[in-house]
């Protein structure tokens, strides 16, 4: 046996594309499983393998990447509560909100679900998160619902406050939040994943797809367009967005929030139009946009003889617009496009911290990885307690095998994180 056929064995089982999670990982794993089962060669851990269906969750724990945390990428949830807010509530009574977090990984982010919404008012005691992972382990620690310091991450931590309790050391949801979610195993390749389920109002299926190969990214896609109602929406990560769109999923057209739906798009959509409410404000790490009262009282010029340069404050105006337009872009899966705008605005503001992380996600969805990085070491550089920007640098560094280099970003991304609770402690 070779290491390649257990790299087969876990493509066919749980979809995982070994390459997707970095060279040697996977045979680092099957290594190790060997040594713990007490099996002298790859031949015998393999016969224990096929023999053994508490071995195949162990070997697919060993490999699972459970990488997660509360308010990933909160566009998507300020999306969320935008659109199923008290007024969709009342104007749907007596029907339940369903939501689904597939994959659910140690449950941060089917609870932020249930913060979001309750933050918004939507009466929660209708809402109901199915929430589905494959990692035992990982559901074993979303049921317990108690949390480390890595678990919170970015500057905006005041849901922390508001609904975690600091139990022994670590930070405890109430019963009022967790008895709203229910955590399901489930692998999403079982022939019968989600069994007479009724369909979903928001499904999120976030940074799953990166680990398939494409194939098997058709194939879940085609599980979600099952699962969704025809009006829901579908969240995916940021590298995802483009899937969706080549499936025939539409944008939602919510920035940043990866948000798609089955419905076709409307004719002559504007995507340069301004974005629905509150998901601008919600724009993570945005700098402040000038408003559209700051933008009106700029003065026009009187007609010109020759073309001037703008005044400073419509320059400023205009080039924010450029950078708003590549966010807009971004959110479509026109990830080229915006890359061109992003570049643009980077030629004259290349100290931009908000440009250069967007720069940073942009390539990241394009598969550019040292573009990527580029960018989010540029923002670490202008910015060194850039959460975002050190979680994702830290990602990339592990898909390419430095691990150490990950831990190290990590680390520091910790000592930013104290350092903010202490200044705010001191306040
Ligand atoms: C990186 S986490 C994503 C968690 C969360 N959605 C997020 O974006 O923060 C990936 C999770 O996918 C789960 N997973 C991998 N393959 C799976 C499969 N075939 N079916 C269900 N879950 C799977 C892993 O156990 C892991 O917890």
């Amino acid at each position: 046996m070779t290491p390649d056929g257990f790299q087969q064995w876990l493509k066919h089982t749980m979809g995982l594309d070994a390459a997707s999670i970095g060279p040697g990982v996977v045979e680092r794993a099957v290594q190790r499983r060997m040594s713990a089962s007490d099996r002298a060669d790859l031949t015998a851990y393999w016969h224990l393998l096929r023999a053994s269906q508490l071995e195949q969750q162990e070997l697919i724990e060993a490999v699972v990447v459970p990488e997660t945390w509360f308010f990933r990428d909160s566009q998507a949830f300020a999306a969320l509560s935008h659109h199923y807010d008290p007024l969709w509530a009342a104007g749907h009574p007596g029907e339940r909100l369903r939501a689904l977090s597939l994959p659910c990984s140690s449950g941060e982010e089917p609870y932020t679900v249930v913060m979001a919404l309750l933050d918004a008012g939507f009466p929660i005691d209708r809402l109901d998160v199915d929430a589905v992972d494959i990692s035992e382990r990982a559901l074993s620690k979303a049921r317990h619902g108690a949390y480390g310091n890595n678990s919170f991450r970015g500057r905006e931590l005041g849901f922390r406050d508001r609904h975690f309790q600091l139990e022994d050391g670590a930070w405890r949801l109430p019963a009022s939040i967790r008895s709203r979610v229910r955590f399901i195993q489930g692998n999403v390749l079982d022939i019968a994943f989600l069994p007479g389920e009724a369909l979903y109002d928001a499904i999120f299926c976030r940074n799953l797809l990166i680990y398939f190969d494409a194939q098997t990214q058709v194939r879940t896609v085609e599980i979600l367009r099952r699962l969704l109602r025809p009006q829901g929406l579908l969240f995916v990560g940021p590298s995802e967005a483009s899937l969706m769109l080549a499936e025939g999923f539409v944008s939602a057209q919510f920035p940043m929030a990866f948000a798609f739906r089955k419905a076709p798009p409307k004719p002559g959509l504007d995507i340069t139009a301004p974005a629905p409410r509150k998901t601008v404000a919600a724009i993570a790490a945005a700098r402040p946009a000038p408003s559209p009262r700051a933008l009106s009282a700029v003065p026009r010029p009187t007609a010109p003889v020759r073309p001037a340069p703008p005044p400073p404050q419509l320059a400023h105006a205009v080039d924010e617009s450029l950078l708003d337009r590549a966010q807009a872009l971004a959110d479509n899966g026109r990830f080229t496009e915006a890359a061109t705008a992003c570049e643009a605005y980077l030629q004259t503001h290349s100290a931009s911290a908000r440009a250069l992380y967007l720069s940073g996600l942009i390539h990241g969805a394009l598969g550019r990885d040292s573009a990527a990085e580029d960018h989010f070491r540029k923002v670490l550089y202008l910015e060194p307690c850039h959460e975002e920007a050190l979680m994702h640098l830290a990602l990339l560094l592990e898909t390419r095998g430095d691990a150490a280099g990950a831990r190290v970003l990590r680390l520091r991304a910790q000592r930013c994180r104290s350092a903010a609770a202490g200044r705010q402690e001191s306040q």
